[in-house]
């Protein structure tokens, strides 16, 4: 069966009225995910103050005629946005502002990720896969998938890719060369200012990251510290925070999770910890990721310097800390 005539994939997206949204549904409409002849419907869920916001989002989707398009769904009630659904992104949660780490959202977005946990357990399609963007989105995914029966391990995600991007963009630029002749950067742990970005394994034209950057001080004294702040310079300058790279890598996430992945490359994700790599089993923490033809895998085997099993140590226990305090919203 060709692509145009398979069902449509239904995609819930949370947030719809926010800024990442009003990048991402543009990108997923155009065909620019799932494909260029793969039809669309998506299922937006806000809440009541932002509906008109949302209605504003939904006429200028409408305006683009996009011919990928079948419905639009405008929705406050989870179990209509999560119906049937393939794939949920988690995006609707308030963002930090200047000053706040990622965790300080914890009480007011924890709470967010109980009751939509609970309906994309009851109501999603079968092989329903969750992307959770909204921060701290670790922990945020350890609170939705608590609440959500038994959906399999494997079809829950937060976004590391952000971070990944940000490493692969600091590299290009220090080494001169485009992002793509980059490869296999991992951002280990927590989608914070703990995260570890990870250059043991890159490399760059095929070479080594590390020898071609001939400058280990710059690798732990500048490139680690920027892509750990990325995202609070970003609220720095803009006053607001990430939003178009945010669904950018929301894109490249989902992308490369519909693909098998090259030989021998990885991306980021913060996915169900198997216990691989001394993480504790069950943590929604970043591993270095290969998707296969049936599903994905962690990369395994890698050998880990001191400096890296520091790094992983205390943005793991980050992860722990923020499990913690929100036991009481575990289901
Ligand atoms: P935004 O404030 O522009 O939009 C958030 C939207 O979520 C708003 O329209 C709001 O009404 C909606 N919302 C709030 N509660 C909701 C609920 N219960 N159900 C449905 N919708 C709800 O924010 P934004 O810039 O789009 O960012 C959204 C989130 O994504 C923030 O938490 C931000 O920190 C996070 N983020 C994560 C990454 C990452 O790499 N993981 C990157 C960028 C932003
Ligand atoms: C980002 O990394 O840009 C987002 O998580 C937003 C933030 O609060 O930094």
């Amino acid at each position: 069966m060709s692509d145009s005539e398979s069902a449509p994939v239904r995609i819930a997206i949370t947030g719809a009225a926010g800024q990442i949204a009003y990048s991402l549904l543009f990108h997923i409409a155009d065909g620019q995910v799932f494909g260029p002849h793969r039809r669309v419907i998506l299922q937006l869920l806000e809440i009541p103050p932002a509906l008109p916001a949302l209605e504003g989002t939904i006429m200028e989707l409408r305006d683009c005629a996009f011919p990928l398009v079948d419905d639009i769904v405008a929705t406050v009630d989870p179990e209509v946005a999560f119906r049937d659904v393939n794939w949920a992104l988690l995006v609707g949660s308030k963002p930090r502002g200047k000053g706040q780490e990622r965790k300080d959202l914890i009480r007011d977005n924890g709470p967010i990720f109980i009751g939509q946990g609970k309906a994309i357990g009851s109501v999603a399609a079968p092989d329903v896969r969750i992307l959770v963007v909204g921060n701290p989105c670790n922990t945020n995914c350890l609170i939705a998938r608590s609440h959500a029966g038994n959906i399999a391990a494997e079809r829950w995600f937060a976004m590391t890719r952000l971070d990944h991007s940000r490493a692969l963009a600091q590299l290009s630029h220090k080494c001169d060369v485009p992002a793509r002749d980059v490869k296999n950067v991992t951002i280990w742990g927590n989608h914070s200012s703990t995260l570890y970005a990870d250059v043991s394994h890159a490399t760059v034209r095929g070479k080594p990251a590390a020898d071609v950057i001939g400058d280990d001080k710059w690798i732990s004294g500048e490139f680690l510290p920027t892509v750990r702040q990325r995202g609070a310079a970003i609220i720095q300058a803009r006053g607001k925070s990430s939003a178009a790279s945010a669904a950018k890598a929301v894109v490249d996430h989902l992308r490369f999770f519909l693909q098998p992945s090259p030989e021998g490359e990885w991306t980021s994700a913060a996915v169900v910890s198997d216990g691989s790599y001394d993480i504790p089993e069950g943590l929604i923490a970043s591993f270095p990721v290969r998707s296969t033809a049936s599903g994905w895998d962690i990369v395994r085997g890698l050998e880990m310097n001191d400096a890296a099993r520091a790094g992983i140590k205390l943005s793991v226990d980050e992860l722990v800390e923020e499990r913690d305090t929100v036991k009481d919203l575990l289901g």
